[in-house]
């Protein structure tokens, strides 16, 4: 009887340890080979994304990221409409993109149509109006939330923000509420023509909650949320929406860091994550930040980046930070 029962407490052992260990090849087999065809086959595989409309709407258009996409969306063929708050800037991007190419110099001119949008996304819900009086007229066939922005300081704990209810509400409103309102300046045409593209601009500190970037990770989370929801509602009517969560990006915002296998240039960035729309509501962007953010969640879990370790963990970071920049600035005064 004890042979038995030892025989077959063994047995169901053995099964549930070949069960579990199925369980996990086949789990990481298939994001292995989504993986492959996100981030490698996407370059070959893509959509041809004028199939959408004529132009594609980008907010926060004339630096980093948002000036990516005008450039990489006006090289695939589309027509820009650009949003930001420097006329200077809007006109300066407007007219690169408006040129022909040059093949002797090889520089991003694509002969596109250009539209441009001066608007402070800080502003509240005023500006959404005259926006949609300038695209109700208009085919739109891809919408970018691009604009964003984190503390005009370094990271730092909420109420060492300098004027913290203003940064609130600039951050709220430029990061938040830009998306959903000018998601519902585009969307009403999109779905009469039953197609559309909107892509979201997140952020890697909208995946985990991140202390001292607390405004902006909490507005990054919604953006990660509303545009996984509202893909659902809208997809069966020809609208696409896809979350972009980039890691670092060499831009302004992070204070044109230099740029290595981590820290990705903002155009081969914008390339990349372009290729995986139609593939994936929810994206890294490309190939590295994906590894990045998967090697984070598992060598650091919740409980650890939650806790008083992950706060002195972020304030060591972002004393770091700041010695950078004082070195750079002071190698820039130099030069
Ligand atoms: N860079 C990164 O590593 C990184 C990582 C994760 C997520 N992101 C996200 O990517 C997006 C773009 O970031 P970025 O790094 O490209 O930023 P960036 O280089 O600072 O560019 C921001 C763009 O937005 C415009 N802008 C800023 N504030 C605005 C406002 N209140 N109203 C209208 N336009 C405004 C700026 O032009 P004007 O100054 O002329 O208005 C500029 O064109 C943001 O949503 C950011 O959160 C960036």
């Amino acid at each position: 009887m004890f042979l038995f029962t030892n025989i077959f407490g063994n047995s169901v052992l053995a099964l549930i340890g070949a069960m579990t260990c199925l369980y996990y090849l086949v789990k990481y087999t298939w994001k292995l080979l989504f993986g492959i065809r996100i981030y490698i086959l996407s370059k070959f595989w893509k959509i041809d994304l004028t199939y959408f409309g004529e132009w594609a709407v980008v907010t926060g258009a004339t630096n980093g990221i948002g000036k990516a996409y005008a450039h990489e969306l006006a090289r695939r063929g589309l027509n820009i409409v650009l949003i930001s708050r420097s006329l200077e800037k809007l006109k300066t991007t407007a007219d690169e993109i408006g040129r022909k190419q040059n093949d002797f110099q090889r520089e991003q001119k694509h002969g596109k149509k250009t539209k441009i949008i001066q608007a402070d996304f800080t502003a509240g819900t005023d500006i959404y109006g005259p926006i949609q009086d300038v695209l109700n007229d208009m085919n739109i066939g891809i919408l970018v939330n691009n604009v964003g922005k984190i503390y005009d300081i370094h990271a730092c704990c909420f109420l060492d923000v300098p004027d913290i209810k203003k940064a609130v509400t600039d951050i709220i409103y430029c990061n938040a509420l830009s998306v959903p309102m000018m998601t519902a300046v585009v969307l009403p045409q999109m779905v009469e023509r039953k197609k559309g593209v909107i892509i979201n601009i997140s952020s890697e500190a909208g995946a985990f909650p991140f202390p001292m970037l607390t405004m902006y990770s909490a507005t990054k989370v919604f953006i990660d949320f509303f545009s996984r929801a509202l893909n659902v509602e809208y997809k069966s009517q020809g609208i696409i929406t896809q979350c972009v969560m980039p890691l670092f990006v060499s831009t302004h915002l992070t204070h044109d860091m230099d740029t290595n296998l981590l820290v990705r240039q903002a155009d081969d960035y914008v390339q990349e994550a372009l290729n995986t729309v139609g593939i994936t509501d929810q994206t890294r962007g490309c190939i590295s930040h994906a590894l990045q953010h998967w090697f984070i969640d598992s060598l650091f879990p919740g409980r650890y980046r939650l806790s008083q370790f992950g706060l002195n963990v972020m304030k060591k970071l972002t004393e770091k930070g700041k010695t950078w920049l004082e070195k750079q600035k002071k190698k820039s005064k130099i030069n």
